[in-house]
């Protein structure tokens, strides 16, 4: 048995746990935590939970199908509880176990019965674990693009244009609210949109719904997306977990619903799924859900709780904007905008792996350069190499003249330059076989090339970039006058070079 890959998720945890910085932050796991850094118990779910354990109710098994009340309870929490499809009995809820079980369940299901393609589109980017668990599942798997590189909204034009593209009758997966890990939803109108998209392709979605509440503030609000669905009678599935909004992450509290266009479906699906429950564990577990019940089913209680997912909100709002300012009075030239507009627990950063490396490893709060790359001390002052500073002592007690440089610059120093670059000896030096120009430094030079290419090129006037690449490099050809396209480089997963996209990518 080979060792398996080290899981990125875990992975960051276990590099938390190693550091040794006071000041350090999770971002390894998806936990709601106190200033202090200690773990949060909602009061609304410590009141609960006290009235559960008061009840001493016994430890039998749960119906494979989970304990009735709860999934009804689930179900009018997701939809609302006068919504059509309640009334009309169009949908078949299981509990599962959390976020992760109800997916899972999810994934088998459509592996065994979905028609079409049993293929599931997955936005690029996700949460990590989407994929294992589908893939596990025995489907394949396949991705949308969901966001722009250096676009810090839905960009509707990018993902519309990819959903268009997924072939009809396949699947494809939605995060129902508070995109992990973005924080990039769409609006309700972009909603709409993507609930017509969907129907015009025949694809079947599946709503990830574990953020309810952390969006917007509301839970009703933050449903949305599953509503409109509803509304506008797709089939669907929507998988819920209550580990975030209630912070019951260990005690394994979710759901999975099916969403049929007639309520004479209901029944076959959940006497297979009822197979699939008693093939994994048999029965769901029982206190979790005891709590959730006593929450739900409670109005004065749901409304505390609601009240404080609210609260739970407001706070992270309140980092938001903390660390928006901090980063605007420490000096940094970028527009951080899109940390207070992204919403739930995430957001896309748009620092690239290099610049977020930078971040991890530098102990000083204070010292954060994200902007030009320069090289600096150990103080945070910019360095000038002692030979640099040596040679420039000689010029100056040389007293040279400051008359114009020949347009293609000094012989002298193009001359050594691309020595340096090819090796003194190469033999395209002694043939001369270049022709080399001074620049104004690496830009400079980029922008020169360009200009050459666009009017003497003969083949297209097309470029292919790395996928990242400098930011500027677009700017740079664009001005030009060259068309820029893409090759991709980077392998996130490895953190190294995908070197089997770029082969493919280049031929
Ligand atoms: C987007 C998303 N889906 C599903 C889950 C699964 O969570 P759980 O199985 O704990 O409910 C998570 C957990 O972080 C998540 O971020």
């Amino acid at each position: 048995v080979k060792l398996a890959p080290p899981d990125p998720i875990f992975g960051k945890i276990d590099a938390f746990a190693r550091d040794r910085n006071p000041r350090k932050v999770n971002l390894g796991i998806g936990i709601y935590r106190d200033d202090d850094g200690k773990p949060y118990i909602l009061p609304s779910i410590a009141k609960a939970e006290q009235r559960v354990v008061e009840k001493k109710l016994n430890k039998e098994y749960l119906p494979h199908t989970g304990c009735p009340n709860f999934t009804k309870l689930a179900t009018e929490l997701a939809f609302g509880e006068d919504n059509p499809i309640l009334k009309n009995g169009r949908y078949a809820t299981f509990q599962s176990i959390s976020g992760t079980g109800a997916l899972r369940l999810t994934g088998m299901f459509l592996k065994n019965f979905f028609p079409g393609h049993k293929e599931i589109y997955l936005p690029d980017p996700s949460w990590g674990n989407h994929e294992n668990i589908f893939r596990n599942s025995g489907l394949k798997i396949n991705s949308y693009k969901y966001f722009a590189p250096g676009c810090f909204t839905f960009n509707e034009e990018v993902v519309y244009d990819s959903i268009n593209k997924i072939p009809e009758k396949s699947l494809l997966l939605f995060h129902a609210c508070g995109h992990n890990p973005t924080g990039i939803d769409p609006s309700p109108e972009q909603w709409k949109e993507l609930s017509k998209l969907v129907k015009r392709r025949k694809l079947l979605p599946v709503f990830d719904l574990v953020y309810m509440g952390f969006a917007s503030g509301d839970i009703d609000r933050d449903a949305f997306g599953i509503r409109q669905f509803a509304t506008d009678e797709h089939e669907f599935i929507v998988t819920q977990s209550f580990a975030k909004n209630m912070g019951l992450y260990g005690e394994r509290v979710g759901a999975v619903t099916f969403i049929t266009k007639t309520p004479d479906h209901t029944s076959q699906i959940l006497s297979q799924v009822e197979g699939f429950v008693k093939g994994l564990y048999w029965s769901p577990p029982n206190h979790g859900i005891r709590i959730a019940t006593e929450i739900l089913s409670d109005k004065e209680l749901c409304a505390e709780w609601r009240a404080d997912v609210k609260k739970m909100t407001e706070r992270l709002t309140t980092a938001r904007h903390s660390l928006r300012q901090q980063l605007e009075k420490w000096g940094s030239s970028r527009d951080w905008k899109h940390i207070t507009d992204h919403v739930g627990w995430f957001t896309y950063s748009g620092l690239n792996s290099l610049e977020s490396e930078a971040f991890k490893k530098d102990p000083n709060p204070k010292k954060i350069n994200l902007g030009a790359g320069t090289y600096r001390d150990d103080n945070g002052k910019p360095y000038v190499l002692p030979s640099i500073l040596k040679a420039e002592q000689r010029i100056t007690e040389s007293r040279m003249d400051k008359e114009y440089a020949p347009i293609s610059g000094y012989p002298e120093f193009t001359k050594h330059a691309i020595a340096l670059a090819l090796g003194d000896d190469n033999p395209v030096l002694s043939a001369g076989r270049n022709a080399t120009v001074q620049s104004i430094s690496g830009t400079g030079a980029l922008r020169v090339a360009a200009a050459f290419l666009n009017s003497f090129f003969p083949g297209s006037r097309e470029i292919y970039l790395p996928v990242p690449s400098w930011g500027n490099h677009v700017p740079i050809f664009k001005h030009a006058g060259l068309q820029i396209n893409s090759y991709r480089y980077y392998d996130p997963k490895s953190c190294g070079l995908n070197f089997t996209a770029a082969l493919e990518d280049i031929s």
